[in-house]
């Protein structure tokens, strides 16, 4: 079942600014989403606008099957947030914030309290939000969005400006939502989290989606193959470095495709040449981020 359906949505600030120009896409259960993109792109637009905060200036927006604009309040109970400011109640506690949600909502995710501990929050149960680090207040945030277990969970930027702890610690909960029937939409700069956390990638840019699909529906599009470092104790010779179109980064280490990797260790073996380490040389979400990037620069100019 899509859980969201964008067609044609255009979204036109008082301003002029166009964030967001003919969207289309759609979202099933379980899908876990990345949003990438650089600044201004239109990530933040395009949250606001699932979630009912903004209303689109053409075309139509669907949720769980309904127009969103027959939705009175968004179906609440189905939709989590963490937005670009946690939004906490700075004067009540930890335990305060959540229970107040609950009551809003008028349902209990007893989960919550599992995470707390997790978090090693509990002992800060009691303490007011004002006075918890950045991490802390992110980590209630997010607490506060799972409250009222909702099917569908969205967050922007929700790892930006934490300490590596904190980060670690929600990353590795994000993790936790593949293979669940709940549905996650993140969006963040930090490609290596979202590379971990997500199965398929939204890649907006000047307002338009220029990549939609997984990680290897990316490399198969850029034509990019996996490739793997081999790290010899002798210089290669030259005659096999020519005989097998091979590429050095230095006299003693070659980086090939991966598929070739049997092959030349069968010749390195003949030859006598001593393997001393194999890498992977896995081609990152960075990396294609930067080459889509280049790409599509070339394609539609500076503009
Ligand atoms: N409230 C607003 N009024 C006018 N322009 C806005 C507003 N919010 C965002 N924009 C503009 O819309 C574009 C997309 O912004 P945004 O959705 O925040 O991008 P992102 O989250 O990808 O950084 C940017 O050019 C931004 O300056
Ligand atoms: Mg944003």
């Amino acid at each position: 079942m899509e859980i969201i359906k964008f067609k044609g949505v255009k979204k036109r600030y008082y301003s002029g600014t166009e964030a967001l120009k003919d969207i289309h896409f759609s979202v099933k259960r379980g899908e876990i989403i990345g949003i990438i993109g650089p600044n201004g792109a239109g990530k933040t637009t395009l949250i606001k606008l699932i979630l009912g905060l903004l209303k689109p200036t053409e075309g139509e927006i669907e949720i769980f099957g309904k127009n969103i604009k027959n939705i009175k309040k968004l179906e609440r109970n189905k939709i989590g947030m963490v937005l670009d400011t946690p939004g906490l109640y700075d004067d009540l506690t930890i335990e305060e914030n959540i229970k107040f949600w609950q009551k809003v909502y008028k349902k209990n995710n007893n989960e919550i309290w599992n995470l707390i501990d997790r978090w090693k929050l509990t002992e800060k149960k009691k303490t007011l939000i004002k006075n918890l680090s950045a991490g802390m207040r992110q980590k209630v945030a997010i607490l506060n969005s799972l409250s009222h277990d909702p099917e569908l969970v969205i967050m922007d930027e929700p790892t930006s400006n934490l300490d590596p702890e904190a980060r670690r610690d929600i990353v590795d909960f994000l993790k936790g939502f593949k293979g669940t029937d709940k549905s996650l939409i993140i969006t963040s700069h930090d490609l290596f989290d979202i590379e971990r956390i997500c199965t398929r990638i939204i890649f907006l840019r000047k307002g338009k989606v220029i990549v939609d699909g997984t990680l290897k529906e990316m490399k198969k599009a850029l034509k990019i193959e996996d490739k793997v470092k081999i790290i010899v104790s002798q210089k290669i010779p030259e005659r096999i470095i020519r005989e097998n179109n091979i590429n050095l980064s230095d006299e003693k280490t070659t980086i090939i495709p991966e598929e070739k990797l049997d092959k030349i260790l069968e010749i390195f073996r003949k030859e006598g040449i001593d393997v001393k380490r194999i890498e992977d040389e896995k081609t990152t979400l960075e990396d294609m981020y930067i080459s889509i990037v280049r790409e599509d620069e070339e394609n539609v100019g500076y503009n």
